[in-house]
């Protein structure tokens, strides 16, 4: 009872008149707002018959659409009106649609005669004495009792979001009758992040004009695709280690893209432990971790998240870089964080619920550089078997030939440089490399002379030459 009080003695502040009023300009709502209890009753009446009336036409119409294709409405009469009781999500939805159909074709009242009608939606976070259903029904009936609203749980006009999180809360208004959580993201992955989701670990960061914004573990792209479309004067760029995850953010990507006729972002296939940029390019880094559950295990976040902080903090800037990570395996980052001290310093750790789960978003700021980076993670090692995990494999040193060629100038073609990275042709002396030609097609051939050729060029002649180590 305590508890509930509290929750009406907000509801009753004049901020949420101020706040209705703001709804009412957006919405175009020229209904009555604050109606005499006489016009409630009078209204609530109306609203009584016109239900009822709509109720029977849709369940009417569904009858005799179920009819149609058999023919005979008598035998399978009885069929129907049982299904008719909404038994199954599938006919209940059906039955909603047709009756918010009726009621639409039934009602011949002006708007300007019209009461408001309302809901109240509890979202609740943490552990307490009531439940969300009897916040929502304590807060609406205090609000009928001021202001004469009608309680209306499908053909609303207007939603009062009661947000409960621990020993706080808050009341707000609903802007549209659709979560947007799914928008922008037409393939969608096991982990899909919610856009809502994505676009607040954005903000975190505070991107700034001119920002390059990585997500080195993107999954379906729907952190960079958020930030992109949101933050357009930021650069962004993506990754992740699955092929099919890139593939998912490139089919999203190109959607997009078809409608917009815009180039957002780039996406590449590559490892975060051992990221393709060079060191202190990044200003900001937005990625959701693999939280051991439906992508990686826990095990092996033990030593991939100290990887990750380790190969963010080579490219991230520092002093002015930043990191939001979001994960649910708390334990794995705190031991990452605790490895990477020197490197990143914590300023912020928020608790989010992520379908259902507790999860962690840390925000991160890289710190000055220290005289030399950490060494290489220790290795993790399998408990039973002994054998190393596959992402604390020691890296193989590959001593390679770094090739700069020159582009012959072919036509009206301009000259450019190309560099190809290949095995070291001291050892073998064969490699295949792509490089762009006048047709932008063909597959180009390094010989075993080190030339390189494409189709109707001529060889690409070496500019310089140099033996490294990967
Ligand atoms: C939680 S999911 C990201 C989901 C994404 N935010 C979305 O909305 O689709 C984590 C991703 O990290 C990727 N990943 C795991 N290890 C990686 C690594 N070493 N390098 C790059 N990506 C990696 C996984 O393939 C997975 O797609």
């Amino acid at each position: 009872d305590h508890d509930m009080n509290i929750l009406k003695a907000e509801i009753e502040r004049d901020d949420l008149k101020k706040a209705v009023a703001l709804w009412r300009e957006r919405n175009k709502f020229q209904g009555i707002l604050y109606p005499t209890e006489h016009g409630y009753k009078a209204a609530k009446d109306g609203e009584v018959e016109i239900k009822k009336l709509a109720k029977t036409l849709a369940e009417a119409r569904i009858r005799d659409k179920k009819c149609q294709p058999v023919g005979i409405c008598s035998e399978n009469y009885e069929h129907d009106s049982h299904s008719l009781t909404g038994d199954s999500k599938d006919e209940r939805a059906r039955l909603n649609a047709a009756k918010f159909e009726a009621y639409h074709e039934i009602d011949s009242r002006k708007p300007e005669d019209k009461v408001l009608k309302f809901r109240v939606t509890c979202v609740r976070n943490g552990t307490h004495c009531f439940g969300s259903q009897d916040a929502a029904y304590h807060v609406g009936g205090r609000l009928q009792d001021m202001f004469h609203w009608i309680v209306d749980l499908n053909f609303y006009d207007i939603e009062i979001m009661l947000n409960v999180r621990e020993d706080s809360m808050y009341y707000g208004i609903a802007l549209t009758k659709e979560s947007k959580h799914r928008r922008n993201i037409n393939f969608f992955g096991p982990t899909t992040l919610r856009a809502t989701i994505c676009y607040n670990m954005l903000r975190l960061a505070q991107p700034k004009a001119g920002d390059i914004i990585i997500d080195p573990m993107c999954g379906g792209g729907s952190i960079p695709i958020e930030g992109s479309l949101a933050f357009h004067s930021s650069y962004f760029m993506c990754g992740d280690i699955h092929e099919k995850a890139v593939n998912r953010t490139r089919s999203n990507l190109d959607h997009i893209e078809s409608h917009t006729q815009r180039r957002y972002m780039d996406v590449l296939h590559w490892d975060t432990t051992h990221l393709i940029l060079r060191d202190s390019s990044v200003d900001i880094c937005v990625t959701d971790l693999p939280f051991g559950k439906r992508s990686g295990s826990v095990f092996d976040n033990r030593t991939l998240y100290k990887q990750v902080l380790l190969e963010l903090a080579r490219v991230v800037r520092c002093n002015i870089g930043r990191a939001i990570l979001l994960t649910y395996d708390r334990k794995s980052m705190t031991m990452a964080l605790t490895f990477a001290a020197g490197l990143w310093k914590l300023v912020k750790k928020l608790k989010i619920n992520i379908g259902g789960l507790e999860a962690g978003v840390y925000v991160l700021w890289r710190l000055k550089a220290p005289a030399a980076l950490p060494q290489r993670v220790p290795k993790t090692r399998h408990r039973k078997s002994g054998r190393h995990s596959v992402l604390s494999s020691e890296k193989r040193n590959l001593s390679c030939t770094l090739w700069v060629l020159r582009r012959p100038t072919t036509g009206s073609n301009s000259e450019s440089g190309a560099t190809t990275v290949g095995p070291d042709r001291r050892r073998k002396r064969t490699s295949t490399t792509m490089m762009p030609t006048p047709t932008n097609t063909i597959v180009s051939e390094l010989d075993t002379y080190g030339h390189v050729y494409g189709s109707g060029m001529k060889p690409y002649p070496i500019y310089s030459e140099a033996v490294t180590t990967l």
